[in-house]
């Protein structure tokens, strides 16, 4: 692959793998008898959504803005999950609007009438109290979590008028906590199952991990709907749907000795535009790069902003060709939760976005002084 193509530094999609990913998402969800959406919170390079549109329904927004973004790029089925709704922005967000979820019973009882109104169907986010995500800032379902209505406190019966449940507990996980999640909702809120139309089993279903268990998961969605066949089941992933889709060129702007190890100046941070690289925190694969072994000399990759800890902490890396001064520098599966999560900290320019289409590549964004000032004032 000629990287000298691509600016520097630039997220590239590679549409053939998103493709690929749709193709597998799509052949799955007509075997499981559901429907697959988008949700925008980790993807919503619109750019792509043509594509997308080829397969999906629809997709979920989170925010206004995500909506607006749905309602004028990619169309479809749109559902609404707000962790609370404004008032001022209420009519905006349910136009077009298909399905609506409310966080909280308050929320349910402020915003009913308008729902009524505007023939949304209307679900409640429902905790179901299990959740495989051990980092606590990614688990929803936790006891203390204000996502989602306890089985407790929504009671015996649901409120009139609600058609839908909505659960979101999952983050990159497989068949099998699918599967005890869904134990789980049967558990704790069987009892309202045969009363709705719809469920939605939210994100984290991770289909285009290689290994994940695709016959499990049909054989586990089937069973179900063969226990409750009057209900619609949709599920709403980001990174499934972009996963390992394509990487963040960057490249080597400076090459700092210290004690150990030595450190490289990107022209990224990972603070501004890998934040996941901080906050999950994981540490993403170098094109060309593996695990430094004892006395081996070992780079660890650092961000250009002047925060302390904008730096790939959780470790460094070695190279077979030691780095120099200009070397590019491919940080792999940079797709999602990257390109909706940057921010211009420190008034770093963000990356470029652009696709590779059958090995040509297409500049599809650059970013300017403007886009800083323009969120200043
Ligand atoms: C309500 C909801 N739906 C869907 C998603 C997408 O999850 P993922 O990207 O893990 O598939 C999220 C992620 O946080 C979410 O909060």
């Amino acid at each position: 692959m000629n990287y000298s193509q691509i600016p520097s530094p630039c997220y590239v999609l590679e549409e053939e793998k998103l493709i690929k990913n749709l193709e597998l998402i799509n052949s799955v969800q007509k075997r499981a008898g559901i429907t697959v959406i988008l949700a925008l919170k980790g993807f919503a390079m619109y750019s792509t959504f043509p594509l997308v549109r080829k397969y999906l329904k629809g997709a979920t927004a989170s925010s206004l803005f995500e909506a607006m973004l749905i309602r004028e790029e990619l169309g479809g089925e749109l559902h609404l999950y707000f962790p609370v709704y404004q008032e001022h922005e209420f009519a905006a967000a349910i136009k077009d609007a298909t399905h609506i979820t409310f966080n909280s019973l308050s929320q349910w009882e402020s915003f009913k009438e308008k729902t009524f109104n505007a023939k949304i169907s209307p679900g409640l986010r429902i905790n179901p109290e299990y959740s495989p995500v051990e980092t606590d800032m990614y688990n929803p379902a936790s006891l203390m979590s204000r996502l989602g209505i306890r089985a407790e406190t929504l009671g015996d019966k649901l409120p009139e008028g609600i058609e839908g449940l909505h659960c979101h507990n999952l983050c990159e996980s497989d068949s099998h906590a699918l599967s005890t999640t869904l134990e789980q909702i049967e558990k704790l809120f069987g009892n309202h199952l045969p009363h709705i139309k719809w469920l939605n089993l939210g994100g984290g279903h991770l289909l285009t991990r290689q290994g994940y268990d695709i016959e499990h998961f049909v054989k586990v969605m089937t069973d179900f709907k063969t226990r409750h066949p009057h209900l619609d089941i949709y599920i709403e992933p980001s990174s499934a749907i972009a996963w390992e889709t394509g990487f963040l060129r960057a490249t080597v702007l400076d090459l700092i000795q210290t004690p150990d190890p030595i450190i490289a100046m990107l022209d990224v941070s990972f603070t501004a535009h890998m934040p996941d690289c901080l906050e999950m925190p994981y540490k993403p694969r170098i094109q060309g790069a593996r695990d430094p072994q004892p006395g081996e000399t070992a780079y660890r990759m650092g961000g250009l902003t002047c925060l302390a800890g904008d730096v790939m902490g959780m470790g460094d890396y070695y190279f077979s060709t030691p780095l120099k001064i200009g070397d590019s520098i491919i940080l792999e599966d940079m797709i999602h939760y990257t390109m909706v999560k940057t921010s211009m900290f420190n008034g770093v320019k963000h990356p470029s976005i652009g696709i590779l289409r059958n090995g040509e590549f297409e500049l599809v964004r650059e970013f300017e002084y403007e886009d800083f000032k323009r969120r200043l004032s």
